[in-house]
């Protein structure tokens, strides 16, 4: 166990004897690049040549005008190359692996967004590239496979357990293990052992670094509160890291799944149902049993439905600073729709969480206050699971047809 990277008792890093060294290299290396202002400036270099920073804060001015209460604002972290935030971490990342002369990246992805990220980085690099994915996410998310195919990576579908996002990360972790001197694990989000929460956190402050000084320009003022949903946390402490200090509420979204009544959720601290303890290397809030064992969670988006959260989050909310909510698919597939329909944005299923949150509360506020959401990707992907959810005929007539093209 290394004694650092606690928040206030959150986190830390419970490791296999074996990964000790391996973690003690990634943090100075870490710790080094942090440190020394070139290598931000690199960070935001490659992520204005490559992807698509900064990233705009779109007014909804339909959507402000329908609700007639708080100016809505929009951050588009959809418009990241690979179409979400997660292009942020993994090229952040990736210029750490160039820093340590490692070769091959392994990641785990439970939408695939990560995976997509991660796989389109190590193109872009010349590194080597597995990546991890839980059989039943591979079934939900089979565009993104192919593509990460197509990019170059292997995917390996993950069998134990639960087949999703934890079963990946654990598998990613033994492959790890077995090839720590040629390879470095991109973990996708703000969990982990320590120095993962931390390094995560750190390349996705660019959003909220970007946001303050956009919405300071165009309205002169902070607004009054800020919304993004939470899967393992990244998007969120992205964008909220910049005004902790600030007179601005935050509020974290999470997968109210079907309701959480029925305890088919992944809603790990807007709920009663999670408990304090330690997994996957560090301690946090799990949804799991009295024993310890993970429970199986569910979300319409692959990206949220994660046992376990950011320890950096779950100390925010201990600490008051950082208030949970949860929205159930029903509502996240209204605001989807609601949210094309008014303004021609296409939110990920997993930004729609947040959304759901705003949409209650905007109408309820008054016309001076302002609110961001952070719109962490675009919903291209999640195209089989809305037409589903709203039983498109037309849709269904030209999967039966291009499948009778397949079979013939
Ligand atoms: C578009 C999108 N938003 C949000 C998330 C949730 O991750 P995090 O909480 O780390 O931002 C994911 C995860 O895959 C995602 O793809």
């Amino acid at each position: 166990m290394i004694d650092r990277g606690y928040y206030d008792g959150f986190g830390g890093a419970y490791l296999p004897e074996i990964l000790v060294a391996t973690f003690d290299e990634l943090e100075k290396k870490f710790m080094e690049a942090k440190n020394d202002p070139s290598f931000w400036q690199e960070y935001v270099d490659i992520m204005s040549t490559y992807s698509c920073r900064p990233t705009p804060l779109s007014f909804a001015e339909n959507l402000t005008r329908h609700f007639g209460g708080a100016s809505i604002y929009i951050k588009r972290e959809d418009l990241n190359h690979t179409g979400a935030h997660k292009a942020n971490n993994v090229m952040g990342q990736g210029l750490l692996v160039k820093r340590m002369g490692k070769t091959r990246v392994i990641a785990e992805t439970g939408a695939g967004q990560h995976g997509v990220a991660t796989a389109t980085m190590a193109a872009k690099f010349g590194f080597k590239c597995t990546i991890y994915m839980g059989r039943v996410d591979m079934e939900r998310q089979r565009p993104n496979v192919f593509w990460m195919e197509r990019l170059g990576a292997e995917v390996v579908p993950v069998l134990e357990g639960t087949q999703i996002l934890k079963d990946a990360i654990n598998e990613a972790f033994r492959d790890w293990v077995s090839n720590m001197d040629t390879t470095h694990y991109v973990l996708g989000t703000a969990c982990g052992p320590h120095p993962f929460p931390e390094m995560v956190s750190f390349f996705q402050s660019i959003i909220g670094k970007e946001a303050k000084k956009q919405i300071l320009k165009k309205e002169g003022r902070l607004p009054s509160r800020i919304y993004a949903c939470v899967g393992g946390g990244s998007n969120a402490l992205g964008i909220f890291q910049s005004f902790l200090d600030d007179p601005v509420e935050l509020v974290g979204v999470e997968a109210g799944g079907r309701g959480l009544q029925t305890g088919l959720h992944a809603s790990r601290l807007s709920s009663q149902d999670a408990s304090i303890g330690i997994a996957q290397g560090y301690k946090t809030y799990f949804l799991q049993n009295n024993e310890g064992q993970m429970k199986k969670t569910h979300s319409v988006a692959a990206g949220l439905d994660y046992v376990g959260v950011s320890p950096i989050l779950a100390n925010l909310k201990e600490k008051g600073r950082v208030r949970f909510e949860s929205a159930t698919d029903n509502e996240v597939v209204e605001a989807m729709s609601l949210t094309m329909k008014k303004e021609g944005l296409v939110p990920a299923l997993e930004s729609a969480h947040a959304f759901v949150q705003a949409f209650k509360e905007a109408p309820l506020m008054s016309k001076k206050d302002i609110i961001i959401i952070n719109q962490s990707g675009r919903g291209d992907k999640d195209i089989f699971t809305v037409a589903d959810a709203f039983a498109d005929p037309k849709w269904k007539e030209f999967i039966i047809k291009k499948a009778g093209e397949y079979n013939a």
